[in-house]
């Protein structure tokens, strides 16, 4: 119900430099914009060019407070709103992103360097596809009955938490945050969210859409860095439930400092997802498909990527050259050009901390490290963040390209002889996020789908995140889960018991 004039265009706004520069130094409080209470601002940089093309409001604790006593204030009268009304705003703030598709696709584009035809686009039409489908559950926050005494009626209901603290990372921004803010808000609560600092602008513009049909404080939107503005929202009275996506580092002092308030949190952490590709595979379909689990029109930055890859030792040759010879026809560029397949990497930092990965298997004794695709000639996107995909064989599991997350256009393809054995090096991980397996033996897919220690198995396929679908790691990749009914109501509601004598 946004009726105070505002910086940015009304419309549809396909000038994604225009509106950058129109969403420049602004949080979203209380229903409308307001810049940071210290007027701090840090810049916003396109990183294919290395241009800046926004400032971001710097919040701080001042700040922090400032949206979260408004979100309280705004809570109250949110959650004795009928919770399908909630759900039907919820709804139409959908149908309002659907409209602002192309848009909010552009301008992630230019803050993240994802390539507009395989990943902003998508990733804002699976945002709208999130609250469209949390806007139908508004009916679904069921209690039950429990028989207790034929004089006593014993039920449970479903009530809000209050305020909710949500953190978000740059790889997925607008995705990420929609798997948070939809289920809370229809469930009753109000949200104070985190932006990453690398990519602001895209999640504010979406804060300040949907701020156009639900009430003013059910959904607020901060800038900032981590301990500076991430942790005071983690740390205020007010916020009663943090969600947290993002390194396992960070997610552990999210988890110390929710633990100090005792409120429960929700974090969806890092992965090194393992894809076990078996000879009697669709070898054409598996192909296609390592490309797609291994996210390389992403850069690699996805938690669920296949970022180890275990081929059957009869086709690992020909399979590690199709997979060359697939990524070399990917195209990187401009991400704005509907010909680009990879863009960039995020940020000078993510770039050296991959290099530098990069370089240690290349000095690894054995390894191989296949380079594919090329960078781009032209002279606009020198300064871009681009990065070659590469390919390592020759890698054992001692490596730490094996080991941790690079979270880059980095996989390492190893082969293996028997399921045991490949099963015993897919679990042998601190991580638990993903997995997919490809052959067309039914037994063989259903036994390893329930011995494998992840939070997600696929066969035969390795799709994105689905809003009905419950997602989330075991081990060191998080505690919780996002996306589904359940996660509404297990990780946005609790559990009140009411018990009436009628004797
Ligand atoms: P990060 O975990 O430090 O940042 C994620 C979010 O947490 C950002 O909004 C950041 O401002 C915030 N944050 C940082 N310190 C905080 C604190 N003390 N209290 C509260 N919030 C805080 O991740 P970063 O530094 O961007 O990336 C480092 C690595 O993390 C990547 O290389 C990748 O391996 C992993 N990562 C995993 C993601 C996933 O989807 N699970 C997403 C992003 C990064
Ligand atoms: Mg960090």
């Amino acid at each position: 119900m946004l009726d105070t004039p505002h910086p940015t265009p009304a419309g549809v706004t396909l000038d994604e430099r225009k509106l950058a520069a129109a969403l420049s130094g602004l949080h979203f409080i209380g229903g409308r914009y307001v810049p940071a209470l210290s007027g701090k601002t840090f810049e916003v940089v396109n990183p294919a060019t290395g241009e800046p093309v926004a400032k971001a409001a710097e919040g701080d604790a001042a700040d922090v407070d400032a949206a979260v006593r408004d979100a309280a204030r705004a809570q109250k009268e949110w959650a004795k709103m009928p919770a399908r009304k909630r759900g039907a705003l919820v709804h139409q703030c959908a149908a309002l992103l659907k409209e602002h598709q192309e848009e909010l696709a552009r301008l992630i584009a230019l803050e993240t360097g994802k390539a507009l035809r395989t990943e902003s686009r998508v990733e804002a039409g699976v945002v709208a596809d999130i609250f469209e489908f949390y806007g139908g559950l508004g009916s679904e926050l069921k209690g039950e009955s429990v028989p207790f005494a034929p004089n006593v009626l014993s039920v449970t209901v479903r009530e809000p938490l209050g305020v909710v603290g949500a953190i978000i990372p740059w790889n997925v921004p607008m995705l990420l945050m929609a798997l948070k803010v939809a289920p809370a808000l229809v469930a009753g609560n109000t949200v104070v969210v985190k932006s990453a600092e690398e990519a602001p602008l895209a999640v504010l513009r979406i804060c300040e859409l949907m701020n156009r049909v639900l009430p003013p404080g059910c959904f607020n939107m901060l800038s900032g860095f981590g301990p500076e503005c991430g942790a005071p929202l983690v740390a205020h009275p007010l916020v009663r439930k943090v969600t947290f996506t993002g390194s396992v580092e960070t997610g552990k002092i999210v988890a110390k400092a929710a633990a100090e308030k005792l409120v429960p949190v929700t974090l969806e952490l890092g992965g090194k997802s393992p894809m076990i590709v078996f000879a009697d595979c669709d070898f054409a379909k598996t192909v296609q498909g390592a490309l797609t689990s291994m996210r390389f029109t992403r850069q690699g930055q996805s938690c669920t990527a296949a970022s180890r890859i275990y081929v059957e030792r009869p086709i690992f040759d020909r399979f590690v050259a199709e997979m060359k010879k697939a990524v070399d026809a990917m195209v990187m560029g401009d991400p704005l050009d509907e010909k680009t397949d990879i863009g960039t990497i995020i940020s000078p930092g993510q770039f050296e901390k991959v290099q530098a990965y990069i370089e240690e298997g290349k000095r690894t004794p054995g390894a191989v490290a296949h380079e594919c695709s090329a960078l781009p000639k032209d002279p606009a996107l020198k300064k871009g963040l681009f990065l070659r995909p590469v390919i390592f064989t020759g890698l054992t599991k001692e490596s730490r390209l094996v080991r941790e997350e690079i979270f880059g256009p980095v996989t390492v393809i190893q082969p293996f002889d028997d399921a045991e054995s490949v099963l015993a090096e897919a679990n042998d991980s601190d991580y638990g996020l993903a997995a997919s397996l490809w052959t067309n033996n039914l037994k063989v897919a259903l036994d390893l789908a329930h011995r494998l220690e992840a939070g997600l198995v696929q066969v035969n396929q390795n799709l994105v995140v689905q809003a009905n679908l419950s997602y989330g790691g075991v081990k060191s990749s998080g505690l919780g889960k996002e996306a589904s009914l359940e996660a509404m109501l297990e990780h946005f509601t609790h559990k009140k018991t009411i018990m009436v004598n009628m004797g």
